[in-house]
C-alpha cells in the first residue's frame, strides 16, 4: 500500500514538473511569435479588436475532430466589400479569383500516433485560450502548449470528477 502510495507521489511529481516544463515551453525558445503566412492575417485584429468569435472562422471546433481553417470564402464574406484596395487583400481576392485556397503553414501537429478530438473538449467547456493562449492579442499565431504528454495527462488529473470522464491513465485513450 505504502508502495502504491509512493509511486502514484512520484508519478504526480513527474507529471506537474512536465506540466511547468510546459509552460516554459514558449518562453525558452522565444517563439511568441509564429510562422510568416502567405497573408498578413492577424488574430489580434479579428478576434481581439473586432472581437470575432473564434468559432465564426474555426466552426469544426465544436462539431467535429478538427478545428478547421477557414475557406477563402469565409474571409471573402467581408474582404469583397471591406478595404478591397490594401495590398494584402489584393492578394487574398487573388486567390479567390483563381479558385485557389491560401496555402496556410500549420501551427500544431501532433504525432500521427495521438488521436485528440477538438469537439469532446470544447463541449465540455473547455476555453480554446486554456490550451491556445491568448490568440485574440497574437498578430501571427504561436504554438502557446507544449502539447507533450504531461501538458494533456495533467490537465486530465484535475478533472477526474467529470463523470463524462474516462479512464485518464489508459494508454489507448489517448494514443492508436
Ligand atoms: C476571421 C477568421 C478567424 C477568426 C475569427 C479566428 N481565426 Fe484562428 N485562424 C484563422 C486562419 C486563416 C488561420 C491560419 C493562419 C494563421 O495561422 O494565422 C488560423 C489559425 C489558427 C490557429 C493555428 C492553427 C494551426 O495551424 O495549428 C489557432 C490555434 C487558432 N487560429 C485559434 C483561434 C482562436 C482561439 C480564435 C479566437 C480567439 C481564432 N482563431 C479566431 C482564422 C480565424
Ligand atoms: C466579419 C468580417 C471579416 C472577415 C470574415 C474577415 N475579415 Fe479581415 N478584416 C475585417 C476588418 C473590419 C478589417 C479591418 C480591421 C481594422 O483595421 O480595425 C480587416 C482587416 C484585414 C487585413 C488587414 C488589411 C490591411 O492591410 O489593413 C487582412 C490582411 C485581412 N483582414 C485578412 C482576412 C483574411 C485572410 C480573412 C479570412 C481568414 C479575413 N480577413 C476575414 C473584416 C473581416
Ligand atoms: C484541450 C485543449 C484544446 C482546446 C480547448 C482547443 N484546442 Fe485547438 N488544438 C489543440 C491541439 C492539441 C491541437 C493539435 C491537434 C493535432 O495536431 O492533431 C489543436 C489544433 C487546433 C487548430 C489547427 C487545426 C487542427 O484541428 O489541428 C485550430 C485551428 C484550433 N486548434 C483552434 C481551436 C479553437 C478555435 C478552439 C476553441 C473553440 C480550440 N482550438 C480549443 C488543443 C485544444
Ligand atoms: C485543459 C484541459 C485539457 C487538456 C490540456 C487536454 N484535455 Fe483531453 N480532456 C479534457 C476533459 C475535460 C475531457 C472530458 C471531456 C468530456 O467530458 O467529454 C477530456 C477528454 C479527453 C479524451 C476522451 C474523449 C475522446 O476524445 O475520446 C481524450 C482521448 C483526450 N481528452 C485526449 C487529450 C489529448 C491527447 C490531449 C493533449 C494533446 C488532451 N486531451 C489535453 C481536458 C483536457
Ligand atoms: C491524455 C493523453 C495521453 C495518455 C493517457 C497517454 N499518452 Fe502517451 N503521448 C501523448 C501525447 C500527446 C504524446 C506526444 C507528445 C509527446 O511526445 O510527449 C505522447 C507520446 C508518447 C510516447 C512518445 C513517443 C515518441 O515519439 O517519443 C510514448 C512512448 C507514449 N506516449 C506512451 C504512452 C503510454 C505507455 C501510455 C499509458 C501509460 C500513454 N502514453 C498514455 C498523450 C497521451
Amino acid at each position: 500500500m505504502t508502495k502504491l502510495l509512493a509511486a502514484v507521489i512520484v508519478l504526480a511529481a513527474i507529471v506537474t514538473a512536465s506540466a511547468a516544463l510546459s509552460q516554459s515551453f514558449n518562453v525558452r525558445l522565444g517563439a511568441t511569435q509564429g510562422p510568416v503566412q502567405p497573408i498578413a492575417f492577424s488574430h489580434k485584429l479579428h478576434a481581439g479588436t473586432r472581437q470575432m468569435d473564434c468559432k465564426y472562422c474555426h466552426y469544426g471546433a465544436a462539431n467535429s475532430q478538427w478545428a478547421n481553417i477557414p475557406a477563402v470564402s469565409t474571409c471573402m464574406g467581408c474582404h469583397k466589400f471591406v478595404l478591397t484596395d490594401k495590398p494584402e487583400i489584393v492578394k487574398l481576392t487573388s486567390y479567390w479569383d483563381r479558385g485557389e485556397q491560401v496555402p496556410w503553414v500549420k501551427v500544431h501537429q501532433l504525432p500521427d500516433h495521438v488521436k485528440f478530438n477538438h469537439k469532446r473538449h470544447v463541449r465540455a467547456g473547455l476555453q480554446c485560450q486554456q490550451c491556445h493562449g491568448p490568440v485574440q492579442d497574437m498578430d501571427r499565431v504561436y504554438q502557446y502548449s507544449s502539447l507533450k504528454m504531461g501538458w494533456c495527462v495533467s490537465c486530465h488529473r484535475q478533472n477526474l470528477d467529470n463523470p463524462n470522464f474516462p479512464a485518464t491513465m489508459d494508454c489507448l485513450v489517448c494514443h492508436h
